[in-house]
């Protein structure tokens, strides 16, 4: 067992070599789960430029973009980028919302917060609507045959939205066994951690993003102040993920301190002798779009993509400080309701504290210019 696990790991330490220095590099089998926000755009584009193998999208409708618009939208980027063989899907059913806790209301954003993300590729970055019909397979079918058919231990989820479709997936027959054997770990975005060390970073830069008028027309009057948005639209789905108990890599908000976005970022970034139009339109058509101020976006979704392939490529992470948990998801009905629970049980995590700027955006402009 020892010598057959030591010569496979090698000769895949050597494919993983040789594919960097001939053929461009090739990431492990990779499921994205999405709510097709512009930062999942633009960490898309970048997934698919740096070689990322992206086995199936699947789009939840309960975050931020409508259930119409999601699956049109990133079905739009694959026509461009000529990687129409990915198959998208829908969310089952619709509303998979968290209604628990009636003092913070969750369910879909409305829809004045979701209308720019839905018509962005195609209002502001001019793409076609692509030929290729959405999958026919519900996203939690998608995600149970793309386990299926994977080798033990291979599969990585990055999940850019909330965990509806993750959650549903799990729920569905056999598939929990799936997760167990073929998952070998889970990415995801966001989500305040409130131990001792995670505090001295976060006191070390101001808050962000806590209210209106500091960006987005978004508030957080209508969610505890501390708890991301990717676990408070589906709360229960969240909580029944987390507690399952992948190994987990998450980019905490900690991580995002210093990455905010400026508009000349894809011109200081990009190489000089490299053509990335697409993730340069992304990016910059972003706060127009949306009426918002620079200040109020950040690399999110990107800034995961990017520590993802880092380490699935075995690179240099642009991440400078981690931390290992255990992560639950709180459903007391107070204000700690969807937030991060740190503790023995749960999902075993090493969560992303702090980023180096430059070592990310280097590597997020330069995707696919080698
Ligand atoms: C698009 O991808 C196909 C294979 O999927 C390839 O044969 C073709 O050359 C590609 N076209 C462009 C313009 O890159
Ligand atoms: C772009 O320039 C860099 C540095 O000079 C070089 O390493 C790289 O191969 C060039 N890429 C292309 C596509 O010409
Ligand atoms: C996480 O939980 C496991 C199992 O209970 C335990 O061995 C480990 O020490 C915990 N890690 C942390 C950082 O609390």
């Amino acid at each position: 067992m020892v010598a057959t696990w030591h010569r496979s790991t090698w000769a895949c330490w050597m494919c993983m070599f040789i594919n960097g220095l001939v053929a461009g590099a090739t990431s492990a089998p990779i499921i994205i789960d999405t709510d097709m926000n512009v930062d999942d755009m633009a960490a898309l584009v970048y997934l698919v430029r740096s070689g990322a193998d992206i086995k199936g999208i699947t789009v939840s409708a309960t975050g931020f973009s409508g259930q119409w618009a999601g699956v049109d939208s990133a079905l739009r980027l694959l026509h461009k980028l000529n990687r129409s063989d990915i198959p998208v899907a829908f969310q089952e059913g619709y509303l998979g919302s968290t209604r628990l806790n009636l003092d913070y209301p969750s369910g879909m954003p409305p829809s004045e917060w979701t209308e720019a993300n839905n018509r962005y590729l195609e209002q502001w970055i001019g793409l076609e609507p692509s030929q290729k019909p959405a999958a026919w397979q519900s996203a939690p079918q998608l995600i149970c045959q793309i386990l299926q058919s994977a080798d033990l231990q291979s599969v990585f989820i990055l999940e850019l939205g909330p965990y509806t479709n993750l959650a549903a997936a799990l729920h569905r027959s056999d598939c929990a066994a799936l997760f167990r054997s073929k998952v070998q770990g889970l990415y995801v975005q966001g989500g305040r951690l409130h131990g001792d060390d995670a505090q001295k970073i976060q006191q070390s830069g101001a808050l962000r993003g806590s209210g209106p008028g500091s960006g987005f027309p978004w508030t957080t009057e209508k969610k505890p102040n501390k708890a991301s948005w990717n676990v408070f639209l589906d709360a229960v789905s969240a909580a029944q993920v987390w507690t399952f108990g992948l190994a987990t890599v998450v980019l905490s908000d900690n991580a995002f301190e210093h990455l905010q976005v400026d508009p000349s970022d894809p011109g200081m970034y990009t190489p000089r002798n490299c053509t990335n139009k697409l993730l340069a339109d992304v990016m910059l058509n972003w706060a127009p779009a949306h009426n918002a101020e620079w200040s109020g976006l950040s690399y999110w979704d990107q800034a995961t993509a990017v520590v993802m392939m880092q380490q699935l490529l075995t690179k240099e992470s642009a991440c400078q400080r981690w931390v290992e948990s255990n992560i639950t998801i709180s459903l007391q009905n107070d204000a700690t309701y969807a937030t991060y629970h740190e503790g023995s049980l749960g999902a075993p995590s090493e969560a992303c504290l702090a980023t180096s700027r430059v070592a990310l955006l280097n590597d997020f402009y330069s995707a696919g210019c080698a």
